[in-house]
Formats: C-alpha cells, structure tokens, sequence
C-alpha cells in the first residue's frame, strides 16, 4: 500500500481521539514553542500535522501565522471541521514533507511530531532535511518529536527509525545546532506506554 493510501485509511476509518499518537493537548510541543520566544506573527508550521490538536491551541493563543501540513486530506478535514470558522485562519498543505513542491514556504518555526520517525530510507531522510533547510529562515527554530530509542519498533503498524538527541542531530547535520532536548513518555489511548525524544534545533547562519 502506498503511504498516503495508509494515512487516508487511518483517518477514515478511525476517529482522531482513538489513534496512538492522540494527544488532548500537545503540552511539551506548546512549552516548547514558548521557549523560542518568537512573536504571534510568527510563520510557524506543523508538518505531518495530522488532525492534531496543536493548531487549536496555537490559534487560542493568538498565533496568527500558521499552516498545517499533511499527506493526508482527511486528517486536515477533520481538523478544519473541529475549527470551524477558526480553520479559515490556517493555510492547510495536503503535500508529503518529502516532495519537490515545498521551496516557496518562508517558516520561521517548523514542528514536526511523529513524522519525521517514518522516513526509514536515507534518502528520504536527506530530502527531509533539503526542504526543511530551504524552508526555514535564518536562525529558524525547529522541534522535532521522534520516537525515542527504548520507544516502540513501529507506529501505526509502521517501521520507523528510533532516535536519541545525537542520532538526531547527526540527520540534520551541522546546519542546525540543538538548543535542547526533552524525554517524554506518551499515554495511548489504550493505555500502553511510548518514549518520546523531543529536540529543539536552530538553524545556524548559512548561505546556503
Ligand atoms: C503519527 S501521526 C502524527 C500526527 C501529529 N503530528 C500528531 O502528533 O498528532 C503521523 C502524521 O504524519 C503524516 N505523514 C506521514 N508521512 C508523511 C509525509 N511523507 N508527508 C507529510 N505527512 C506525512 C500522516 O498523515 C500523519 O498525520
């Protein structure tokens, strides 16, 4: 099965509050994101969003500047359906982080949670990183959330890559600098446990 079939499936046949990844509020995401202390104007973007409730929270806050990516269009209806007329204030992306289409994108914050953990092959890992390196502006800020390297083998019912703060950094490389990182286990939905690793990098000056 292609991938954007699986995640079309996931968000079709599931609700958003019964898959592994839910969150009522993405807390250490949102403590994050107030460390940077950037402004509410700030282009602030989630890829792999999913039908996360991290958008509402920001909107709820007054962060005005955002945009939600994802593969899939069923986890962005479902989230634009929650918001309401509060969707309208989103720019939402149906695209794969890894495509060839993401170069026009100006963020100055990029927050990816469960994503990033799918790409399994080095070449996509390394597209990844080409867009998010041509995507960010100076001294951007990234917050990464794998799963950590005692979390669990797949995700749903995926192979992943596990990951700790140096395996992490070394697949971003010596563009980005990390700033911090943050241990979290994560409660499912059907009560199992998984170990989280969060990292918050900047992006050091270039001219690339
Ligand atoms: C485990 S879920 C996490 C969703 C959300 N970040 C959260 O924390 O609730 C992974 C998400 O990544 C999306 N995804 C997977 N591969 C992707 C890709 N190559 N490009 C864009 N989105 C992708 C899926 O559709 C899904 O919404």
């Amino acid at each position: 099965m292609k991938t954007k079939d699986h995640w079309e499936n996931v968000y079709t046949n599931k609700s958003s509050e019964e898959v592994s990844w839910f969150q009522s509020h993405s807390t250490k995401s949102l403590e994050l994101i107030n460390t940077t202390d950037l402004s509410f104007s700030t282009s602030l973007i989630d890829v792999g969003g999913g039908a996360s409730v991290l958008v509402d929270d920001l909107i709820k806050l007054g962060y005005s500047n955002l945009q939600v990516l994802d593969l899939s269009s069923a986890a962005l209806k479902t989230a634009q359906e929650r918001l309401g007329e509060a969707s309208k204030r989103v720019k939402w992306i149906e695209a794969d982080i890894i495509g060839n289409n993401l170069k026009a994108l100006k963020i100055d914050l990029w927050h990816d949670r469960a994503v990033f953990h799918f790409l399994t092959k080095k070449v996509e890992r390394q597209k990844y990183v080409h867009n998010l390196t041509h995507a960010l502006n100076k001294n951007g800020h990234v917050i990464i959330a794998t799963f950590a390297d005692d979390g669990p083998k797949k995700c749903s019912g995926l192979e992943i890559c596990r990951y700790n703060k140096d395996t992490l950094a070394a697949e971003l490389g010596e563009r980005f600098v990390l700033v911090s990182h943050h241990k979290e286990t994560h409660n499912t939905p059907f009560h199992t446990k998984q170990n989280f690793i969060y990292c918050h990098f900047m992006k050091v000056e270039s001219d690339y």
